[in-house]
């Protein structure tokens, strides 16, 4: 892991990383296979504790015994013996019901005593792996039992998605958030921001003078980002039904990659210079009336389907999923984003679950040039693609003519791809190891800044209210096809197509 240019980091790494949910899944697939990486990758610190709430009845043993089995079934690492016995010497399962607040004065004495045996400085991770409902009872029990900010140590607060349902829940939740940890000490966490790919995004651009020097509107003609699964929601339909993939996938991951992609380059590499040029893209997006999503914007919930040559249940058959939901699983659309950059060119995002195919990518459209010379007929001219490859497949792909040294005079588009086969991009520990890592040094380049947070509620606000107002004829698309048709059209429309290379 490369150590960024960034003058706030924290010089003491060690802390007690205090997890609430510590028998959730989150706790199990991510967050301790992450740190038995870390360990192994020698990024942990020496005076490192990490103590687990949960509600559960368990001695010390049988929730060693679940990190075991979860670290082996989900780490990319093996387990191995040496570094699971320092792992194990870390853990602390602390039995304790979070949201009864007369506990927290005691959970605090046990923290205190527990510094003092590890000699962690008093510093904390709060990390909340628990539903988003009790975010608000944990930082009121930290802050009632005095447990937040120290003088002379660090607390940071780690939190997970959905933050907030909307825009005014995601205020309300920020302010009372805000009551007791500064912005600075809070970690909003979107794990895409982890993968290797993602963080790529700035280096191909900022670090090739042959892309940044193009990558504007005279230069390029669209740019599509898809983010696609072939996972249903699977046991979370009680969940995906509150949020639908907007909530899910729109607010925060869509436009994260969006900001990433259409940024201004940095002053420089401090965190606060990287988010606050993302935080202008996302001011810059135009605004979503309905006017112009009446056009814009397509819809989708999946039916009944084959995926990988096996029958899928349709959204409306998933457990927990009323009959009649209205709960959108894909969304496409077309969005502008209104500054000298980039007007005129279009951005078009598709996201969904119950796709043809599992895979993340960004694909940079070059215009092209006048049939002058060569493709006279205009339908042969195959135009420059760049696409940056996030997952399964991780690295560049670029396409560029040349001519067919088959032929007298033909031309034919030749691909280049760096890419290779990655399936551990996926929603893996991997992305986490980078992002605790990050919390522990203090540097929340890679989490979303409020204002960010705002401006994206503010935008998909408009999306989820203009959903909500109508009938959307769902299930519109098969399991197993790339999204109803209208998505198709929507490119069709403006004479350009989706690419799937
Ligand atoms: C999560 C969503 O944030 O991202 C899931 O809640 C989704 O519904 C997941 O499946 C996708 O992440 P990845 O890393 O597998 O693309």
């Amino acid at each position: 892991m490369r150590m960024d240019n960034n003058d706030q980091l924290s010089q003491d790494l060690s802390a007690i990383m205090v997890i609430f949910g510590g028998t959730g899944d989150l706790t199990h697939r991510k967050l301790m296979p992450a740190i038995y990486n870390l360990i192994r990758d020698q990024l942990i610190p020496e005076h490192f504790a990490i103590v687990a709430v949960g509600r559960r009845d368990k001695t010390e043993e049988e929730y060693l015994s679940d990190v075991r089995n979860a670290i082996t079934k989900y780490s990319r690492n093996k387990i191995d013996e040496a570094i699971w016995s320092r792992l194990q010497e870390m853990i602390h399962y602390y039995k304790f019901d979070f949201t009864d607040l007369s506990g927290y004065q005691e959970l605090k004495l046990y923290l205190d005593q527990l510094d003092t045996v590890v000699k962690s400085g008093g510093n904390r991770v709060y990390y909340l792996a628990v539903a988003p409902e009790y975010f608000e009872t944990i930082v009121q029990g930290l802050q009632a039992s005095d447990m937040a900010v120290k003088k002379d140590t660090w607390s940071r607060l780690v939190i997970e998605k959905p933050f907030g349902k909307d825009l005014k829940t995601a205020r309300a939740l920020n302010d009372k958030i805000n009551e007791v940890f500064p912005e600075k000490s809070i970690y909003r966490i979107d794990h895409y921001l982890g993968k290797e790919m993602i963080q790529n995004i700035m280096v191909l651009r900022f670090g090739n003078s042959i892309f940044e020097s193009l990558w504007n509107n005279r230069f390029i003609d669209n740019v599509q980002i898809s983010l696609s699964e072939k996972l249903g929601v699977g046991t979370r339909g009680g969940y995906f039904e509150q949020a639908g993939t907007m909530r899910d996938m729109l607010q925060n991951h869509i436009l994260q990659v969006l900001t990433l992609v259409a940024m201004e380059p940095p002053i420089n590499l401090k965190m606060d210079s990287i988010r606050t040029e993302k935080q202008k893209v996302l001011e810059a997006i135009e605004e979503f009336t309905p006017e112009f999503l009446k056009n814009n914007v397509v819809f989708g919930q999946y039916g009944k389907g084959m995926i990988d040559g096996a029958p899928v249940l349709g959204y409306r058959e998933e457990q927990n999923v009323p009959s009649s939901s209205e709960t959108e699983t894909f969304v496409a659309m077309k969005l502008h984003v209104n500054n000298f950059r980039w007007a005129g060119t279009p951005f078009y995002i598709r996201t969904g679950k119950r796709l043809a195919t599992s895979s993340a990518e960004i694909v940079i459209q070059f215009k092209s040039l006048p049939n002058i010379l060569y493709f006279k007929d205009q339908d042969l001219q195959e135009p420059n693609l760049l696409v940056l490859r996030i997952q399964p497949s991780v690295g560049v792909f670029f396409q560029f003519n040349t001519k067919d040294f088959s032929s007298h005079n033909g031309i034919v588009p030749t691909k280049m791809d760096t890419s290779y086969y990655n399936p551990m991009q996926g929603n893996t520990p991997e992305a986490y190891e980078r992002l605790i890592f990050d919390i522990l040094r203090g540097d929340a380049t890679l989490f979303s800044r409020w204002d960010e947070v705002e401006s994206a509620w503010t935008a998909t606000d408009r999306l989820i209210q203009y959903r909500e107002r109508r009938r959307n004829n769902f299930p519109n698309y098969d399991a197993g096809s790339m999204g109803p048709v209208k998505a198709f059209e929507l490119l069709a429309k403006d004479g350009r197509k989706w690419w799937n290379l």
